[in-house]
């Protein structure tokens, strides 16, 4: 079920009230920038872009057609 099919244009707008602690999370589970990411669900990249831009290599998918378009325009 594509949840984002109707709200993609709000995620982002949304996502800028996020305290963005997961993302210092994510990156001190990383072991090395070696690491190699696959983000399920990366939706508009808010997550998997943030690491491209730390030097990890990502690789994102989403179901989401809608929110890829955002990402994919990132
Ligand atoms: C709440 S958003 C999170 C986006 C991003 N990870 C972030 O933290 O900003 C959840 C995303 O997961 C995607 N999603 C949900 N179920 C999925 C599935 N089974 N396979 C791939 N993507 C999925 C949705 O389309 C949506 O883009």
């Amino acid at each position: 079920m594509n949840l984002y099919k109707n709200t993609f244009r709000f995620y982002d707008l949304i996502a800028t009230d996020f305290d963005n602690d997961d993302l210092k999370f994510y990156e001190n589970f990383l072991r090395s920038k070696n690491s190699k990411v696959l983000e399920v669900g990366c939706g508009t990249g808010r997550v998997s872009i943030w690491l491209a831009n730390h030097g990890y290599s990502v690789v994102g998918l989403d179901l989401s057609e809608e929110m890829l378009g955002v990402f994919k325009k990132k």
